[in-house]
This record gives structure tokens, sequence and C-alpha cells, in this order.
């Protein structure tokens, strides 16, 4: 199965309450790959994410860490773990192999992956994939396609489709 959702964000606020949407409906082990250019709103993303798993502490760009992670206290059933990757740097995907967030999540955690577009091979096995493509016209808005490959979000994707209404390309 692949499916696809085409949406619209107004503001980075927006976005970050897309991200909560996303938040709710994860289960531990889930990948998101974030894909799109510099200041395309992934960071921007990955805080709404967090914010909704209460994290508290502030979620920034992960570049020159690679991987961080954050605790999560009552979140999702089972999510312990946020994972939050900037795989930039990387050039091979042996090197984003390395990282281990494939192992990383097996043990109740969730992974972001900012240009995750560059882990597609090593991590895109059931992982939702998002691109945000910014508005050449209109600074505050982007274009946000969601998609999922495989089965495990398969039985969310109706509900998820639902939830995500208020940003169908269109509104
Ligand atoms: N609709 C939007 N969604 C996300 N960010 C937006 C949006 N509109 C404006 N922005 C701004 O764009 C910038 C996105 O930066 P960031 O999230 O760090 O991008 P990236 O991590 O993709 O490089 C932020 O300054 C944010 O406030
Ligand atoms: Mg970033």
């Amino acid at each position: 199965m692949t499916a696809a959702l085409v949406l619209a964000s107004s503001s980075a606020k927006s976005t970050r309450q897309l991200a909560a949407v996303l938040a709710a409906v994860c289960r531990p082990g889930d990948v998101l790959l974030l894909s799109g250019d510099l200041g395309a709103g992934k960071t921007a993303f990955a805080q709404g994410f967090g914010r909704a798993l209460g994290i508290e502490e502030p979620i920034t760009s992960p570049t020159f860490t690679l991987v961080r992670q954050y605790e999560v206290v009552g979140g999702p059933e089972g999510i312990r773990t946020l994972l939050h990757a900037d795989v930039y740097r990387l050039d091979h995907t042996a090197e984003i192999a390395d990282l281990g967030l494939g192992q990383l999540v097996e043990d109740g955690g969730v992974a972001l992956v900012e240009w995750g577009d560059a882990a597609e091979p090593v991590l895109g096995d059931g992982a939702l994939s998002l691109w945000l493509v910014a508005d050449p016209n209109d600074d505050d808005r982007r274009m946000i396609t969601v998609a999922a490959d495989g089965p495990a979000w398969a039985d969310r994707w109706s509900a998820l489709a639902v939830a995500l209404e208020p940003w169908s390309m269109g509104k």
C-alpha cells in the first residue's frame, strides 16, 4: 500500500499543530522521515511533535549532535523516547545505518529524521515520509505531503486522513 495526503500549512504554528496530530497516532517503533530544503519547517514540525508528547525541553536542530534523545512521559502508550536526528552531514547510507535508529526505536522509541530522504534506503521500510515544500509566493505557507508505504500505517490511515482534514489542500 502506498497512500498519500497532500496538505497545506499556513504558518509555523499550523505545522506544529499538524505534527501534534501525527504524534497522537504514533506507536513505539515508528520512524518519520522529514524531507525538504533548509527552512522548510522540519525542525518546526519536530517541535510540535515533541511538545505533543509532553517534552518541555526546547527542541532544536540536532545538526551537530546528529541524534538527540528526549524522554517521553505521558505520551501515547509505550512511547518512552523521542529520537530527533539530522542526517544532513552524512553522505553515506552506511553512516546513517551506524546511528542505530532502527534499534533505538525498538525499545519504546519514535524517531524523527530530518533530511530523511537520504535515510530512506536504510530506514524507509514502514516509515512515514513527509515532504515539506515552501511556497515561493507566500513566506508562511508550506505544502506538506504525507506518505506511507507498507503495513505499519495501514490500520491508522483512515483515522489519520480524518484528523488531518483541516490541512487538506483546498481548505
Ligand atoms: N507553514 C510553516 N511551517 C513551518 N515553518 C514555517 C512556516 N511558515 C514559516 N515558517 C518558518 O520557517 C522556518 C522553518 O525553519 P526550520 O523548522 O528550522 O526548517 P528546517 O528544519 O526544515 O531547516 C521557521 O523560522 C518557521 O518559523
Ligand atoms: Mg532543521
